[in-house]
Formats: C-alpha cells, structure tokens, sequence
C-alpha cells in the first residue's frame, strides 16, 4: 500500500468529487474494504456503514456470488447492444423476473445506468404517452421539496432541495413542487381533514392551478431518503393516487432507494395499497456491486409505447440500457435477497433500530425520530418546542459527521437529519452499537457546540 498521505495528495490534484469542494476534502477517507455491514480504511479502522455506501449495498459487502456472476457474465459476453433489434438472456430474465416481483400492473421495463437517468427516462416516458394519446400539452412535472430524484439538468429540476440548484440555473422550464408531507414539520391549514390528506391536496391546488391538461406526472419517493427520510402519513399516498386519476396524470413512484426491500417490503408504495403508473429503480436492484438502474411501465403505457406508428416511436436510449453484465448481477442480487429473506429480515431489524433509537427522544436537541423498515432518521434541532434548526454558523452537519465517525459509525447528516440505511444484513449487536454512537454523539456534539 503506497504512503496514504501521498495518495490522498494525488486525489486532490486529479479527482472531482461528488459534491466538490476542496475545503470538505482536507482529510478524506480511503474505503479499501467491506464485510457485511463494516467497512475498513486504508488505516485498517472499521467502521459501521450507517447508510450501505450511499443507500445501495442492501446485501452488504463482500459478496463473492456477485463478483462470480459478474465474472461468468464477462467471460461470456461483457456487453453487447440492446438496442431495439438486438437483446441478451440476462436482461430478458431480469425484466421477467421483475415483471413477478413488482407492482400487478407494471410487466414492462426499460434498463439504464443509475437513478437520475431512471428520472430522465420516467419523465421523457410520460410526456411520450400523452403525445401518443393525443394531448400534447401535457408535459409539466410536479414534485416535492426535499426531493431527490438525481442531478441531471431535469432530475435536478425535479429535485426539492434547492441547494442543488443555484450554480447550474436556469432549471428546465415546466417542473414545479409542493410541499414535503413531513409530519414533523408540514403544517395542516384545514382543519377539516388529516395532515396527510391536507399535504396531499397540495398536489390537488397546484393542478387546478397549473390546469391538469398541461401536467403530465407527479413524482415521488414513497420514503423521501435524501431530503431526510421523510415516511409519509398512512392516508396520504391513497390521496394522491385518487388526485392523479380525477385529474388524468401519472404517478411515479421513484423506488431508487425504496426499493428492494429497504422499507421491510419489495417496494415501498406497497405499505399503502397504491399502485404508481411508472416506478424508478437503482441502487438496491445490484446492491451497487455495478451500476444499474431503470423504470417499469404499467400494461396501459407499455400498449401505447407499442401502438405508436414507427415513425413517432419511443426515440429513447442510452448505451448502457440492458447491459448484460449488470443484468447478470441483478438477477444474482434478487436471488440472495429472496434464499436469505432479507425483505422480511428489513422489516424485523427495522422494527428494533426504530424503537430503539425512539429512546433517544428525551436527549436534548432530539426534536425527532422516524423510520419505515431498515431507513431511519434522528432530527436534530436547536430548540425543541419551536423545532428551530440550528443556525449555519453552528456546523451541526459537520459536527456530528464527524463525533460519528470518531465513534465507529459512517453516515450521512441532511439538514441535521443522521440518516440511516444499513445493509439489511445488519446484524442484532450492530444495530444497538449504531444507536448507542448516536446517543453518545449528539449530546457531546451538541455541549461542545455551546
Ligand atoms: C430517490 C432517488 N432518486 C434518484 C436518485 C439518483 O440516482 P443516481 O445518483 O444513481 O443518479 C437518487 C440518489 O440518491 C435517489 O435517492
């Protein structure tokens, strides 16, 4: 292993990052290894993965099935088009096999690199099916603050986080938001309905104000992950599926994180009952041993993709889409997460993390606590009974990235929110260890703060 300070230096001169700026890039970490739940770096220190990498390692690390498939794939065939005219047995028995695990009515799928051009493809797929229906008008996009559906010029557009926004304006024209349903925070003006059903009359205000034949879609995670893990009220997704259908516009449900049993079940609109038009996947679909993402379209869209004339087909593609190999991890992926019952396992370590970490509630500057499955989050805020978020100047996002890390756990705060989305195969021992290093952090974070 060459000197870490001399490779670190050479990452600073050659290598953009994510998010960049070299003031949060001062002493950065070097990931060289993971088991299961623990990642190591290059100074051999283990670590919690509080977040599976980036919301995506659902089966964990170090999993010699996934290289082996991987491996097999590339001896036999790495890559080769999917272009229409051209297929490959992996994505055939990918879109088959999720054509059983999804939503009754999505049978049909279309494969890309990762998420935000799942959002691209979701997008471009609605204003196509209203074209193709013969109502060209309908193209705007309606989604939500903290949002986070990638950051591709239109993913970004629909994203709600505006910090994302300023340096890469102007937006795409057409993509507006309503407010997050958050329960902690969304403010019920009507006193004569629920708060889920007054957040989602939101999406109703905004329509009638648009005009419903300039809408094509409304877009939404089931759990919002990167705004914050935001798990919506029971009654709020079957409000807005009855909007979109009085109104004629589509539902995606964007699953890039939801999906693949991190909320305790395969898919997260599955807790309500509702059925989207186009779903999003990434992430957990190859638990992000390589990169793969997509969307499935319900039967009604997939018969009007099929029944333009040739000449008003749907002109979409990547060179990625259907790539054999990642297809070939997928399916393997789906297999470990089916033989060890990790969906199922999700929702019942998800049921522990939640209520233990619900004990942290009386900490000072806890202001709250939720979780749906194996995605959870800790808020904190500078004052409790108003939920004043802690001022800029305080650093409290970096503060307790770092009392964290210090402390064996490696995990991403948003918007003082300590996000949490372990590998589902976290085991019982390593998830009272994660809540104990948060309930250490935040009230050492907090006093030296003062
Ligand atoms: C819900 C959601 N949609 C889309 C994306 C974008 O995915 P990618 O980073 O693969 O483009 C993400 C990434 O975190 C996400 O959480």
């Amino acid at each position: 292993m060459p000197v870490i300070s001399e490779r670190i230096e050479t990452d600073q001169a050659h290598l953009l990052h994510p998010l960049h700026h070299p003031s949060a890039h001062q002493k950065p970490k070097i990931w060289v290894e993971g088991k299961g739940a623990i990642v190591k770096d290059a100074e051999g220190r283990e670590y919690i993965d509080g977040l599976a990498g980036l919301w995506n390692v659902n089966v964990g690390h170090g999993r010699k099935e996934l290289a082996q498939a991987a491996f097999d794939q590339m001896s036999a065939l790495a890559y080769n088009s999917s272009y229409v005219g051209s297929t490959n047995l992996p994505a055939i028995g990918l879109a088959e096999k999720l054509s059983g695990l999804v939503y009754p009515s999505i049978n049909a799928f279309f494969f890309t690199s990762g998420g935000a051009e799942a959002s691209e493809s979701s997008f471009k797929t609605a204003r196509f099916y209203w074209k193709a229906l013969g109502k060209p008008d309908k193209v705007k996009i309606i989604s939500r603050t903290r949002a986070y559906h990638g950051l591709t010029l239109a993913a970004m557009s629909a994203t709600g986080l505006s910090a994302f926004w300023p340096m890469f304006e102007p937006r795409v024209p057409g993509f507006l938001h309503i407010d997050s349903p958050d329960p902690y925070r969304f403010v019920n003006p009507d006193p004569n309905v629920s708060q889920g059903v007054a957040a989602a009359n939101q999406l109703e205000a905004a329509l009638l104000r648009e005009g419903p034949d300039t809408v094509a879609a409304f877009i939404a995670e089931p759990v919002q992950g990167a705004g914050g893990v935001i798990v919506p009220q029971a009654d709020y997704f079957p409000r807005i599926r009855e909007i979109c259908d009085k109104y004629e516009v589509l539902l995606i449900s964007d699953e890039v994180i939801t999906g693949f049993g991190r909320t305790g079940r395969w898919f997260g609109l599955e807790h309500y009952g509702v059925e989207p038009d186009i779903m999003q996947f990434a992430k957990g679909i190859t638990s992000g041993y390589v990169p793969l993402g997509g969307i499935g379209v319900s039967d009604e869209i997939h018969d009007v993709i099929n029944g333009v004339p040739p000449g008003k087909r749907w002109m979409h593609a990547y060179t990625y889409s259907g790539h054999p190999t990642c297809c070939a991890v997928a399916l393997r992926n789906i297999q470990i997460l089916e033989d060890e019952k990790l969906v199922e396992r999700a929702a019942v370590s998800g049921k522990r993390l939640l209520e233990k970490l619900r004990t942290l509630e009386s900490l000072d500057g806890v202001g709250h606590v939720r979780g749906q499955g194996l995605i959870a989050a800790v808020e904190v805020v500078a004052d409790k009974r108003t939920k004043q978020p802690h001022a800029p100047e305080a650093q409290m996002t970096q503060r307790l990235t770092d009392g964290l890390l210090e402390r064996g756990l490696f995990t991403r705060v948003v918007l003082d929110c300590i996000c949490l989305a372990p590998p589902l195969v976290i085991s019982d021992e390593q998830i009272d260890r994660v809540v104990n290093v948060i309930g250490e952090t935040i009230p050492a974070v907090i006093s030296a703060a003062r």
